[in-house]
């Protein structure tokens, strides 16, 4: 099948953890944003961090994508220590994130919105991009192919692709938005709250195209998000962070009935 030519295809095999934090603490002044914050995120699965507001997910995500600098403790991505690794380069490691608020270019195409996910990763540079030069030319050919061959029809977005994105129903956008992230051929995939603002038919397809993401291409995904239903039925691994604390982590069975797992969001909200 095409979509295999460009896209490393999961092999279903449990896998080992691709990413592995261990005692991370993060403090800005006197609030303790993590503590001593250990988990294992296994390869080709759906992980997901849940917690009050406040517990320090999006902490935790800024950490692994460098944003913030951990104060102990490591991170290992692939086998490499990440904490060594600054920002700007963990995404030619492999690790792509989306955000929370939808950050598309309303008057371009899909097709070029989707190759701006491409730009961190080119190994020409800027300025043989800007020259159109050769090994360029050449990059762009591959990152164009990767998206007509894989990823929009991975996504079902080949219907969009020469449309501009304004005025394209909301969950299409998020879903150019994950096409954006997948572009750059990430391990590592994180989303911010992926359901935000979307009906649940939404957020059920919104589930099952991660899913599929996950299940057909040598993709992990690791995501942040309040919607316990969704989180619930579409992960695998669940980490449940109170206070900057892992309070709980397991399978979603596991997780939903932990007493301190209740009570953290009973006595949060
Ligand atoms: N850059 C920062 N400067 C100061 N304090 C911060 C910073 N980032 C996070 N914090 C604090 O760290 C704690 C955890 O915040 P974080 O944003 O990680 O929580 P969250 O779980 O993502 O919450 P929410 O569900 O509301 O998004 C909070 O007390 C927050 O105020
Ligand atoms: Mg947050």
């Amino acid at each position: 099948m095409a979509r295999s030519a460009t896209l490393a295809r999961a092999d279903g095999s449990p896998g080992r953890d691709l990413l592995t934090l261990s005692g991370v603490s993060v403090a800005f002044g006197g609030i303790k944003a993590l503590t001593a914050v250990s988990l294992a995120v296994a390869e080709n699965r759906v992980t997901a961090v849940i917690g009050p507001n406040g517990a320090g997910k999006t902490s935790l995500f800024n950490v692994i994508s460098g944003f913030y600098p951990a104060d102990e403790g490591s991170v290992t991505f692939a086998g490499q220590d990440l904490l060594r690794c600054p920002a700007h380069r963990r995404s030619a490691l492999g690790i792509s994130r989306t955000f929370q608020n939808i950050a598309l270019f309303p008057g371009m195409t899909v097709e070029e919105n989707i190759k701006l996910g491409a730009h961190s990763q080119m190994r020409t540079g800027l300025f043989a991009a800007a020259l159109y030069l050769g090994p360029a030319r050449r990059e762009e050919k591959a990152i164009t192919q990767r998206i007509d061959q894989d990823i929009l029809s991975l996504l079902d977005l080949r219907e969009y692709r020469d449309r501009s994105v304004s005025g394209l129903p909301y969950g299409v956008q998020k879903r150019i938005e994950l096409a954006r992230a997948l572009v750059s051929g990430p391990k590592l995939l994180m989303l911010d709250e992926p359901f935000a603002g979307m009906p649940a038919p939404e957020k059920a397809k919104m589930a099952s195209y991660i899913r599929r993401i996950v299940g057909e291409t040598d993709v992990t995904a690791l995501l942040i998000d309040h919607d316990m239903e969704s989180i619930m039925s579409m992960s695998d691994h669940i980490v449940v962070l109170n206070f900057g604390r892992v309070i709980a982590a397991g399978r979603p069975a596991e997780v939903q009935n932990d007493p301190a797992v209740v009570e953290a969001y009973l006595g949060g909200e």
